[in-house]
């Protein structure tokens, strides 16, 4: 099965329609992962190994525009940036935006604006594909449901799957070969008090792929075999935590589940490590920090920053020993 297939499943009369507008635009927030997606069964349709968990933030994301032109090309402007039209990233979004339109038209000039460092491990290609998918569904008029949205924006990028909701989102892996039981669901309950912060150590790209640097770990890490019961293990935990707003279990099963990770990737051959000094020394902060009182926990992805979780109440003190965005 394609991902084309899965763009004529969902779309069926509506896949190749005239756009309803000349211009759409939709925002999508980015995705942490506190029960984390890695490792594909399928790559071609983003389908992942197990189920994962994640909190959306509402005022850090992406903001897509797409503006039908008579240029023959399309043209893609990120953060007020012409991209390089044979570079990686714009020949993803290329591919994926074929998928929705008969013989690569129409051409769009494509504006994306997004609040955060692109490609520096902060979820940003959930948060770009998940708005493109949005603003092209505002463009043809297709009002796909959000659970639809949700399987479309993962052929972009699997956790784009997550970044169609705000507030806490489960991503079911799903069994079906078609990958139609494989899309993200919100979980109702909110929390306002929960904090996430954002340490950026570095806005460098991160070198490796989350798909290539996943696909490395399936194939090369023993340690890899273990990840399936791992995550097994935590989802049910940050679920409860999340229901019961117990924040201790929330912190250490999300820090317990992101170290994990990065031991499979430590283990792969060549290994995989993302991170740098800082985000080490700032590992042993938190650790110290911890062991004096202030409640506090880290995710990292794949790349060297670290995401704070805390409550309200401490935001003076965590703001006393590290600088957030
Ligand atoms: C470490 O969604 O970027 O952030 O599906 O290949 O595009 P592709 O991968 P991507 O992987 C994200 C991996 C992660 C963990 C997570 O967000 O769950």
């Amino acid at each position: 099965m394609k991902k084309a297939d899965v763009a004529k499943a969902i779309l069926a009369d509506q896949l190749f329609s005239m756009p309803q507008h000349s211009c759409a635009e939709a925002f999508a927030p980015t995705n942490i992962a506190l029960g984390k997606y890695w490792g594909k069964r399928n790559q071609e349709l983003n389908l992942p190994v197990t189920s994962s968990l994640s909190i959306s933030l509402d005022n850090k994301g992406a903001t897509a525009q797409l503006k039908i032109n008579e240029k023959h090309r399309d043209d893609i402007i990120l953060n007020n940036r012409l991209i390089d039209p044979t570079s990686s990233f714009a020949k993803r979004l290329i591919e994926f935006l074929n998928l929705f339109r008969e013989n690569e038209k129409p051409n769009f000039d494509i504006t994306i604006q997004s609040n955060i460092p692109i490609a520096a491990g902060l979820a940003s290609s959930a948060c770009g594909f998940a708005s493109i998918i949005k603003a092209l569904n505002n463009l043809y008029g297709w009002n796909l449901d959000s659970q639809e949205l949700s399987i479309l924006a993962r052929l972009g990028s699997g956790s784009a799957s997550r970044s169609i909701w705000s507030g806490f989102v489960e991503w079911h892996a799903g069994t079906r070969d078609d990958g139609m039981d494989s899309y993200g669901e919100p979980i109702s309950t909110l929390w306002p008090d929960l904090i996430i912060g954002l340490l950026i150590f570095s806005e460098q790209d991160k070198g490796l792929s989350s798909r290539v640097a996943m696909q490395r770990t399936i194939e090369t890490s023993l340690l890899y075999n273990s990840w399936p019961s791992k995550v097994a293990h935590d989802l049910p935990l940050l679920k409860q935590a999340i229901a019961t707003q117990d924040f201790e279990l929330l912190g250490k099963t999300a820090e317990s589940n992101a170290l994990t990770m990065h031991a499979t990737m430590l283990s792969a051959w060549p290994p995989i490590n993302y991170c740098l000094p800082e985000t080490l020394l700032t590992m042993q902060k938190i650790w110290r920090l911890r062991e004096e009182g202030l409640p506090i926990y880290f995710t990292q992805d794949a790349g060297p920053n670290l995401k704070l979780l805390f409550l309200k109440n401490s935001l003076a003190d965590v703001r006393s020993h590290f600088s957030l965005i």
